[in-house]
């Protein structure tokens, strides 16, 4: 992996991700401002050279406000673009919705030869992904992530896929693109809330950096603890969606198909996050909202069997960058024990497996079958201590 460390330098970074398998390299590109400049469409035709058609797969007031700067750049560099806009949430992540991009890259007369582009959050990359990867069994695409959660974690990595019933992310492929443009200006617009969710993937990088990359210096956690305020993290906002892309490309080169254990690291705060997403029958929470109260009790869990001793310094980040630490729906603590039982990511025999931050800070580890009782009795006392909590 190549990169400019922007912990060190302002310059926008340049990673690529490169995987064993089939010596398969692509770029992730990182510079404010870029999707309204000639580069970001020089960048998708290096990518796609023999491309002459673009589905572009989006959001219509998504297109609206940052579109047209890059559609007038693609259409100029020679590229015959359809835009084809799907519903906003997470419903458009289903069967329904994927034949459709399918019969809009059939009515724009895609070939072998062409592309698709996702110009959105997770919910626009995951679905155009994995529409790319069985057109014509596979044609090449580009991410062009525009939330936060989007640009830090989900266009790169490669998993693609839709919702099948209530069952998340059931169905897909890995797929991974063939370049990835982040601009981080275009994060401008977007809501308080989907703002938050993004950092919640960011802090949680900032705790597994060590533990991902090998190395023992890092580089994140230390960013974030000068981030007072969003403008903070607006003005470090290249460098720390740089230092977390390269921290998911490290895992991803090194553990593509998740078979090693280090991609599951990518999960801390994910299996008590998903319980509290399921328990809240996924209109409760954001992702990245039920991570980032998952991510705290992981810390607090790690702090209490005395594997994990910086708590105060990550309430204090947690503080700063406003992520909650306690969840507002109403639970019980069976229903979420429950839940987290049935994660599919729960692959331990006769308890919970939890991946738990630990000394120092930077190191995580998958921590396998823990007893029952010990995580009810956590579940018990952390939702005594939420605001809303009724005995
Ligand atoms: N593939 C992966 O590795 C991976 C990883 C994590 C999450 N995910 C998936 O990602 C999805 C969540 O993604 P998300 O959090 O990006 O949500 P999202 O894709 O639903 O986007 C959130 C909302 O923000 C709007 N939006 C996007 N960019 C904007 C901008 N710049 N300004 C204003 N509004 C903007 C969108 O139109 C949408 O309404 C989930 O489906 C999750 O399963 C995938």
């Amino acid at each position: 992996m190549s990169l400019n460390n922007p912990a060190r330098s302002t310059v926008a970074p340049t990673l690529t991700v490169t995987l064993p398998r089939q010596a398969y390299q692509y770029p992730i590109y990182i510079q404010p401002g870029v999707l309204g400049r000639p580069l970001a469409s020089q960048w998708v035709r290096q990518a796609l050279p023999t491309a002459a058609r673009l589905l572009v797969v989006t959001h219509e007031p998504l297109w609206a406000l940052h579109g047209q700067p890059l559609l007038a750049q693609l259409q100029q560099a020679g590229f015959a673009v359809t835009v084809f806009a799907v519903p906003q949430g997470e419903p458009t992540k289903q069967l329904s919705w994927l034949q459709a991009v399918w019969q809009a890259a059939q009515q724009a007369g895609l070939t072998r030869q062409d592309g698709f582009l996702a110009f959105g959050g997770g919910v626009i990359g995951d679905l155009t992904g994995f529409a790319a990867s069985a057109y014509y069994r596979g044609l090449p695409f580009v991410q062009v992530p525009t939330t936060l959660l989007a640009q830090v974690d989900s266009s790169v990595g490669g998993k693609t896929g839709i919702n099948c019933g209530p069952v998340k992310n059931s169905i897909g492929a890995f797929y991974q693109p063939k370049l990835v443009i982040i601009d981080p200006q275009v994060l401008a617009t977007l809501p308080h809330r989907e703002w938050t969710a993004g950092l919640a993937e960011v802090a949680k990088y900032g705790l597994i950096e060590a533990a991902c990359t090998g190395q023992a210096e890092i580089h994140l956690w230390p960013l974030l603890t000068q981030c007072a305020d969003r403008e903070a993290v607006v003005a470090q906002c290249a460098a720390l969606v740089g230092q977390c892309c390269r921290i998911k490309a490290s895992v991803v080169q090194q553990d593509e198909f998740e078979q090693t254990g280090l991609r599951a690291l990518l999960n801390l705060g994910h299996t008590f996050g998903h319980a509290l997403e399921a328990d809240g029958e996924y209109t409760t929470y954001l992702h990245g909202e039920a991570v980032a109260i998952g991510t705290w009790w992981a810390c607090v869990f790690a702090h209490q069997h005395d594997t994990f001793t910086p708590l105060q310094a990550v309430q204090a980040v947690w503080q700063q960058l406003g992520l909650p630490t306690a969840p507002w729906g109403n639970h019980q603590p069976e229903r979420l024990l429950k839940a987290m039982q049935q994660d599919k990511k729960n692959k331990a025999q006769g308890g919970i497996m939890l991946v738990l931050p630990q000394d120092p800070l930077g190191h995580a580890w998958v921590a396998p079958g823990h007893r029952d009782k010990t995580v009810l009795a956590f579940l018990q006392q952390q939702l005594a201590l939420a605001p809303n909590h009724i005995e």
